[in-house]
């Protein structure tokens, strides 16, 4: 039963649902995501709004849900060999100029920052003539999705401009709040916000589905004015409260390029779930994790951009109404089996809901805040460099052959236990799980395991794809294989040799051996010659240490400090007992060492870090695990 929204009726609201389940599921996951992630700092008090206002205060709320018919309308997805076919008559349709140009040889040229006329004219508040635009780049169009958070909105916009080098004339501010941001507009030189939305958005929204639905319909009416009414091609959406890298608006441009080839490309994301600092390929350099894309089922979010043709063959087709349906859930429909985002290794944005944070904070490395700071972002500006590409393993029949090959390479394992131990032997690794579909509960386990961080829109692994995750684990490729993947070939695993963990000979430490990851992760520190084990001076922080010590200090080895009692037969003598910290303190995320010769050990390693200094109201010093440059 599908309920037409009507604006006008305010009485269709007062009709109850009877869907209970599908109410109280969908308030649960509204309430978790709210709280984990969009619970932001001050947002205006506004008071009596003057507009017409949809929900009443003692009126009773429908919640409009999508049943599942069409949330999975598209159910049947590509047919890969037509898709293939398509790809190649796109390529034979472009001259090889142009192939090269957008595809098998791009250019990728580093940008300098702006010049500083624009920080002058900001600084003068708008008043100087022109804002130079002389160095900013091509682009496409920029919509920002601004409401009540006007200092957010200036972060955004000096990130922006200062940062990425955007083009000021490609920027559209959509606001749907009450905030006064005309003057941050003037200042920065950027055209005057639009009003699409037929509602503003109170800051004071008595429940969750008011939240919702202003912004179901906010985001509805943004897409249909950029899209229908200006016929944009291509356009990147960004919410206020996100922080971009210097070529982030360059990595939009260029990857975009790939969606005019292969139609299974449904989106460009700046985001990528599983870039937590530990999350790193010790065997790859910085340069080509920075030059690393992936595809993804899921929809990311946190800075995307999409096209005129995506948005209207496939996104609006299926939202002719307004629900309190989260917009990201809507888009995560539209996608069919087969359509996929990319995403890239290493992030182009962070979201940044505390306002202490911004680009600065990022590049000086400051203190985490919150634990978005805990993610990898890019932000190098002065490494100004060109860069060929070649960017055609990310079309599809091209991607999952390279899938295809790594999987074939690597090493099965039963266990990720095994790879602390197998370190020296192989980098990469692949593991089974017996999940049947990518929403399968099975997939929890070895997902927490692997520090991936769960489930996004319509309840599906982040990253994941045609039911293989690409992460790493402690600085080593893992592929994780979903039963009922495509990738799953039972031939190939017949043919290659397994390793059971209880099969790896490994001389367990005594008083370990009941516990097969402490004895792991003991075994791996005390036979890992290119591992150094040592406590920092007071204050300082681990990447400090190592540096001072002309070692590196990576998060992915840090990894083998978050087992209490491997840590303690390793230092036996710094440390008298070893024991979980207190999630609440401030060294919940550090290995440390207090003052009385306890030793703290973290229970998460997404939240590892090298950079952290901590502060003098901790009595004690940084536990590093730092790394010899020379081996
Ligand atoms: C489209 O834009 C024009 C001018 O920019 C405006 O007059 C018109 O009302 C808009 N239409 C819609 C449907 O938003
Ligand atoms: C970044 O934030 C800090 C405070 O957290 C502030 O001092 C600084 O001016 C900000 N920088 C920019 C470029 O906004
Ligand atoms: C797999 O191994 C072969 C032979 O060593 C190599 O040529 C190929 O590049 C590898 N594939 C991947 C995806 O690494
Ligand atoms: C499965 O692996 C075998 C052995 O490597 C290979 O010959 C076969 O083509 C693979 N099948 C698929 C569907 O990839």
């Amino acid at each position: 039963m599908l309920n037409k929204l009507n604006y006008y009726n305010s009485n269709l609201l007062k009709h109850k649902t009877n869907k209970k389940k599908i109410i109280i599921t969908v308030c649960l996951l509204v309430a978790i995501y709210y709280f984990f992630f969009l619970k932001t700092g001050s947002s205006q008090e506004i008071g009596k709004n003057k507009d017409k206002i949809l929900f009443q205060d003692d009126e009773q709320i429908q919640l409009f849900t999508m049943d599942d018919k069409e949330l999975f309308s598209r159910k049947n997805g590509w047919n890969y060999d037509e898709l293939e076919n398509v790809i190649n008559a796109n390529i034979a349709d472009m001259n090889q100029y142009n192939y090269e140009e957008k595809v098998s040889k791009v250019v990728w040229l580093d940008h300098i920052r702006p010049v500083n006329e624009n920080l002058l004219r900001i600084k003068n508040n708008g008043k100087s003539k022109n804002f130079q635009n002389t160095n900013s780049i091509q682009h496409p169009d920029i919509a920002i999705i601004t409401s009540n958070k006007p200092e957010y909105l200036e972060r955004l916009l000096y990130n922006l401009l200062l940062v990425s080098n955007a083009n000021v004339q490609r920027i559209h501010v959509f606001h749907d709040g009450y905030s006064e941001i005309s003057d941050i507009l003037k200042k920065y030189g950027v055209n005057p916000e639009l009003h699409v939305s037929q509602y503003r958005h109170v800051a004071n929204l008595k429940t969750q589905e008011e939240k919702l639905y202003y912004m179901n319909s906010h985001y509805k009416e943004i897409f249909n004015y950029v899209f229908n009414n200006q016929s944009m091609d291509k356009v990147i959406f960004l919410e206020d409260d996100l922080i971009l890298s210097p070529d982030a608006l360059k990595y939009f441009d260029i990857l975009s390029n790939l969606m005019d080839v292969d139609p299974s490309i449904f989106c460009i994301s700046a985001w990528n779930d599983n870039a937590f600092k530990f999350q790193d390929d010790l065997m790859k350099t910085f340069q080509d994790s920075r030059f690393t894309f992936y595809r993804q089922d899921h929809f990311g979010g946190l800075g995307f951009l999409l096209s005129h043709q995506i948005y209207t063959e496939r996104i609006e087709p299926i939202w002719d109404k307004i629900s309190t349906e989260p917009w990201d859930t809507i888009i995560q429909s539209a996608m069919s089996p087969g359509d996929q985002c990319i995403y890239p290794e290493m992030p182009r944005s962070q979201h940044a809901p505390n306002i202490k944070r911004n680009y600065t904070s990022v590049l000086d490395h400051q203190n985490e805040v919150d634990h978005w700071g805990f993610y990898k972002m890019y932000s190098d500006y002065e490494n100004i460099a060109s860069n060929v590409l070649d960017l055609s393993n990310l079309l599809y029949h091209k991607y999952d052959a390279r899938l295809r090959s790594k999987i074939q390479n690597a090493t099965e394992i039963d266990s990720f236990t095994a790879i602390p131990v197998l370190f020296s032997s192989t980098n990469d690794f692949v593991i089974y799980t017996k999940a049947i579909s990518n929403s399968d509960s099975r997939w929890d386990k070895v997902i927490n395991d692997l520090g991936i961080v769960g489930r996004g829109n319509g309840n599906i692994v982040r990253g994941i794809y045609k039911g293989v995750v690409e992460t790493t684990y402690m600085g080593r490729n893992v592929v994780l294989v979903g039963e009922y993947s495509v990738f799953n070939n039972q031939t190939l695993r017949k043919t290659k040799p397994k390793f059971a963990v209880k099969d790896i000979p490994m001389p367990a430490a005594e008083s370990l051996s009941g516990d097969p990851l402490s004895n792991a992760f003991y075994y791996r520190l005390k036979n890992d010659a290119a591992l150094d084990l040592s406590i920092a001076h007071r204050g300082k922080s681990c990447e400090e240490h190592c540096t001072d010590k002309k070692q590196l200090c990576k998060e992915a080895d840090m990894v083998l400090l978050t087992q209490p009692n491997a840590v303690l037969l390793m230092m036996e003598d710094q440390c008298e007992s070893t024991e979980f910290s207190d999630s609440s303190s401030e060294s919940s995320y550090l290995p440390f060492h207090m003052n009385d010769d306890t030793c703290l050990i973290p229970n998460d390693f997404r939240y590892l870090t090298c950079t952290y200094k901590p502060s003098a109201q901790l009595f004690g010093s940084r536990i590093c695990l730092c790394r010899k440059i020379s081996l």
